[in-house]
This record gives C-alpha cells, structure tokens and sequence, in this order.
C-alpha cells in the first residue's frame, strides 16, 4: 500500500481529509519529537543508477574528472555530470540529508545516511563489451545489487561505526533507481521488444530482492524523452519530417514513451506481488519532456542545444569530442567547452540536464504529481526547500 506509512501513524484515511487538516494532524502527533531525524521517516537513501544519479562512483574508480563540470554549484568537477547538483543530490537536500557518498570512494564517505551505488556508463542488463572498447560501465545493475548487499552484511557484522548505518536503516530507507538510459540508447530507435522487457523486469527482479533484505519504499524514474536531446539529434540522420513541433525525434520518443509504458505495468505487477511496499513509478519524463517543448517557459533559452559543446549549430554536439575534451580533427584543434551561462540552457552538455532543469525536476516530483500511484511525500516529510 502506498500510503502506509502516513497510515500507520495517524490512522486515518489522508483522503478522505483536506490535505492541510491531515498535514495539520501529522504535526501535531510530530509535536513531541524534536531530533531532526524525526523531520522524516527516511534516514537514509540507496540510490542505484547512471550517470543521471552519479555523485562521483565512476570517477573515483577511473580518471578524474575534468572541468567544466561541476562548474555551477562546486566550482570543480564533482563527480556530476552536469555543471551542478543531480535530481538526487536535490533528493537528499529536500530530506535533510547530507549529500550521498558514492559506494567505490574509499576516501572521506560516510554511508551513514545512504549510498550512492550508480556510476556513469551503467546499464540495467550485464554489458557484453567493456568500458575501454565502448564506454559501458562494468557497474550494471546486478553488480551495483551486489555491492548494496556487501554493505548490509558489512554493517550487521561489525559494531555500530558512526560512518556506516544503524541496522534498522535498511526497512526505514528509500531505494531510488534511475537507470535504463544506456541499455536504451544501446538497443536505439525500434528497440528490441523483448530485450527492453528484460531491462524492465531485471529492475523488478533487484526490488524484489531489496525487499527480502527488509527495503519497503521503492521509487524508479522512468527514461527522459531522449528524442529531444542534443546528442541523439546528432547521432541520429534525420529530416524535418522525422521531427515533431519542438525539435524532437518523433519516432525515438515514441520508442521511449513504449518502453517507459512496459516499466510501468513491470511495476504494477511488482506492487502486487510485495505486501506493505510501496513501489513507485516515478514520471520524471514528463517534467522534461514539457521543459524540452516549452523552454521559455521555465526560463531557459535553449532546448535542444548543448551549453558545453562544440560546433555550434542547433545542437551544438560532436560526438567525438565530449564535455571538457580537446581532440586535433582534420589538423583542428577541436575543444568542447561550456557555454557562460548553463542556467539558460536545459541541456548541459548534450547528454545530461543543467542543475538548472534538474532543479525544476525535483520541485515537480516533490510535488507528489508525478507519483503512480500517489505517495504522500510531503505529508511524511517536512521537505526542505530547494535553492
Ligand atoms: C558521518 O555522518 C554522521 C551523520 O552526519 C556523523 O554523525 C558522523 O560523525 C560522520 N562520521 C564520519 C566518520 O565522518
Ligand atoms: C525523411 O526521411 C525519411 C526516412 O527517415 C524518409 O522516409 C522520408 O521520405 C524523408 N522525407 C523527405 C521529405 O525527405
Ligand atoms: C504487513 O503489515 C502488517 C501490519 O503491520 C503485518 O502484520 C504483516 O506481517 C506485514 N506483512 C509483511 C509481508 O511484511
Ligand atoms: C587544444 O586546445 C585546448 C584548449 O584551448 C588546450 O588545452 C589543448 O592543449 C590544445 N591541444 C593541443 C594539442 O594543442
């Protein structure tokens, strides 16, 4: 049930009440508590992903990352990519938790509010090439799993460390995942039917087993309208007959509105074989895809082209030089460098959002209008602002 945690403390129904009458009485049976913690009831966050959601795994476990990233927020390369913080980064802020840790930095990490188990390159399904041939990270899913529990044995057989946590966390935690972009991007346009499903229930598979080791609180983000974005515009040959209304590639993003539609029946289906989870489908899709049509709307100037970039253009993307590379083509010293104002663009370098779109991201999602079903996460939690 996806409300049961608002349940179980006030017993009643939230919807039969305004929701300020019942924000009103959750405080109220809040009152005695005073410790921070109490502010909400998830002490922690795993978080399984890509790069959308990594906060430097990839780069602690290979070659650090260059500048510009990072360049809004940090004012150094951070481990994002993008040139501030990640919709996760904006997660655990709203929750009043401190920034998660990626799992691989063995160097100043503190899981005691969560892990970050993601790395840039990570697929769902196990990659059948590696990272120096392709680029593909060999952190899939399965391993990323394997990791999770690696940690959870670890804690229950040591004494209590104040840089690992409490035993109790791991049924009191939120399990986020946002992954799926690369096995897409793999498979491309007309994707396998049958392989897409197997990205889909291989993510079912991994909360299920998250749920025998005590995980109730699930929330998977569903794949970006990638049509719209720089690089695959790049990639991709194409006409303005291929393209909708605001630049997008029509068949792409019908391509990824079917395999979004599959997660989120995989999802319905897992729901209802988990009692007392709650299992959420979380459609990050929308916000981006309305951000991509509409830019100027929420203050940006460009959609579809990159801020850190090369070539100019519509796209402003070359496939060969990436964000804060050189590379000598045809005898040219080619640079992709960032644009001066990445607040001004959704896409920061072709690929990945801005900290800007992420920003609109999370305040959409905290909402709680984004939620299949409906989770009442304000109501649980005294949601910090986002700035
Ligand atoms: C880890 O973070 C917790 C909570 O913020 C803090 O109490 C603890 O001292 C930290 N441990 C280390 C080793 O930094
Ligand atoms: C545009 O490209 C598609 C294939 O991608 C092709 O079928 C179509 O004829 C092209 N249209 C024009 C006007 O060139
Ligand atoms: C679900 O919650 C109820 C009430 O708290 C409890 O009795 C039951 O054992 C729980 N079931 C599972 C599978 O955790
Ligand atoms: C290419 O240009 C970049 C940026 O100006 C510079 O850092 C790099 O050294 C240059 N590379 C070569 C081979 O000249």
């Amino acid at each position: 049930m996806s409300l049961r945690k608002a349940e179980s403390h006030s017993g009643l129904q939230p919807s039969l009440l305004p929701s300020d009458v019942f924000f009103f009485l959750l405080i109220l049976l809040f009152l005695p508590a005073t410790t921070t913690e109490a502010d909400c009831s998830f002490p922690a966050i795993f978080n399984f992903g890509d790069s959308n959601s990594d906060t430097g795994g990839f780069w602690a476990a290979f070659p650090a990352q260059r500048a510009p990233f990072g360049m809004t927020y940090f004012k150094k390369p951070a481990g994002r990519a993008s040139d501030g913080r990640a919709v996760i980064d904006f997660l655990a802020q709203a929750l009043g938790l401190p920034f998660l840790s990626p799992y691989l930095q063995s160097i100043g990490s503190n899981f005691s509010h969560g892990a970050n188990f993601a790395t840039a390159s990570s697929t769902v399904l196990l990659p059948s090439t590696i990272l120096f041939v392709t680029g593909i990270s060999p952190f899939s899913l399965a391993i990323q799993l394997n990791q999770m529990n690696e940690l959870r044995v670890r804690v229950f057989e040591m004494s209590p460390q104040d840089y690992l946590p409490s035993k109790d966390i791991f049924a009191k935690a939120l399990y986020t995942f946002d992954i799926g972009q690369n096995d897409f991007a793999y498979i491309g346009i007309g994707g396998d039917k049958q392989f897409l499903s197997q990205v889909a229930n291989q993510i079912a598979w991994t909360i299920k087993e998250l749920y025998n080791n005590g995980g109730r609180t699930f929330m998977v983000f569903n794949l970006a309208p990638l049509g719209c974005f720089p690089s695959t515009l790049t990639l991709l040959p194409h006409n303005e007959s291929d393209l909708d209304e605001y630049g997008c590639l029509i068949s792409y993003n019908n391509a990824v509105l079917d395999y979004n539609q599959l997660l989120k029946e995989t999802l319905q289906q897992t729901r209802s074989e988990l009692q007392n989870a709650s299992v959420i489908y979380v459609d990050t899709h929308s916000v981006k895809l309305e951000v991509f049509q509409h830019p100027k709307k929420y203050g940006f100037i460009y959609g579809t082209k990159a801020c850190c970039g090369s070539g100019g253009g519509s796209y402003n993307y070359n496939p060969q030089v990436f964000c804060g590379n050189s590379k000598i083509i045809n005898s040219i010293n080619v640079t992709a460098s960032a644009c001066s104002d990445p607040q001004n663009y959704v896409s920061w370098d072709g690929v990945h959002a801005t900290e800007a779109t992420n920003k609109i991201v999370i305040r959409a999602i905290l909402s709680g209008s984004y939620f299949d079903p409906p989770f009442p996460l304000s109501h649980i939690c005294n949601l910090k602002p986002i700035c």
